[in-house]
């Protein structure tokens, strides 16, 4: 698909809703894949799940870094029976893995930053996944970090996993939603979700590096909370950071 004009995609569908986005996203690209972090973006799941009849065609991928939540796993498990789909779970490089926590210890993000880690847990085994893709859907939003994804746009070429000889499409189809409407959604819909939610965790991702948020504390707070505002990409949304 190295005709796609991501950039006139995103202009043209800019107001359109997720669903018909996701919807053009899956009639473009066949080789698609949903990046499932096991958060609220399983209303990615839920909403290409009702647009396609074979199941067995939804690509869902997880990357597990092997320091979720408990409840993350046990969810993520309540998803694949839910939805009668394949959750394809990425795992670290084994060596790399071993070599790191060796030389680290297993909680050295919190002496040197978390991207040593995120790059061993997340970015290689993300790289690995996207090589293997034309195209990928995340449930990155504009209002979950003001510092970094104030500019996410509903398509995008990714040049930070894809390349000019293997081009990479990156859809984000819930850019423009609030959290507000996720959640509207997810009710609406009786959409399951983990239940880390109802004990004041709003963003999730690795149980070591992610706290609950107070009333009104922004949810980025709740992630990497020792580091700056402006750090908090892990690699798997680096191009966030050159805007
Ligand atoms: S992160 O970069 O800070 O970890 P965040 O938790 O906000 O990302 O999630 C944004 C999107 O990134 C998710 O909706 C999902 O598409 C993708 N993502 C994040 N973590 C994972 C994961 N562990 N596995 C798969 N996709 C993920
Ligand atoms: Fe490691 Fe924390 Fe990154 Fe997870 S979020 S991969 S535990 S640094």
């Amino acid at each position: 698909m190295s005709t796609f004009n991501a950039n006139q995609f995103a202009l043209e569908f800019d107001t359109e809703s997720p669903k018909k986005i996701i919807e053009n996203a899956l009639e473009t690209f066949g080789n698609i894949a949903i990046s499932f972090s096991g958060a609220e973006d399983v209303i990615l799941i839920a909403i290409a799940s009702k647009l396609i009849k074979d199941k067995s065609q939804l690509q869902v991928f997880s990357l597990d870094t092997g320091r979720l939540h408990p409840e993350t796993y046990q969810f993520i498990e309540t998803v694949r029976k839910h939805y009668g789909i394949q959750i394809d779970l990425i795992s670290p490089e084994h060596q790399a893995l071993e070599a790191f926590v060796k030389e680290k210890g297993l909680f050295s993000f919190f002496e040197d930053g978390h991207q040593g880690c995120c790059g061993v847990r997340k970015v290689a085994p993300l790289r690995r996944k996207l090589s293997t893709l034309d195209a990928w859907i995340t449930g990155q939003r504009k209002d979950q970090s003001p510092d970094t994804r104030n500019n996410v746009p509903v398509a995008e070429t990714d040049n930070a996993f894809g390349s000019e000889s293997k081009p990479l499409i990156k859809f984000n189809p819930l850019a423009n939603w609030s959290s507000q409407q996720v959640w509207e959604y997810i009710r609406m819909f009786d959409v399951p979700y983990n239940p880390l939610h109802e004990r004041g965790f709003t963003s999730i991702g690795c149980e070591p590096c992610t706290r609950p948020v107070l009333p009104n504390q922004h949810e980025r707070e709740g992630r990497w909370w020792w580091e700056e505002a402006t750090h908090k990409e892990c690699g798997l949304h680096s191009g966030n950071l050159k805007d």
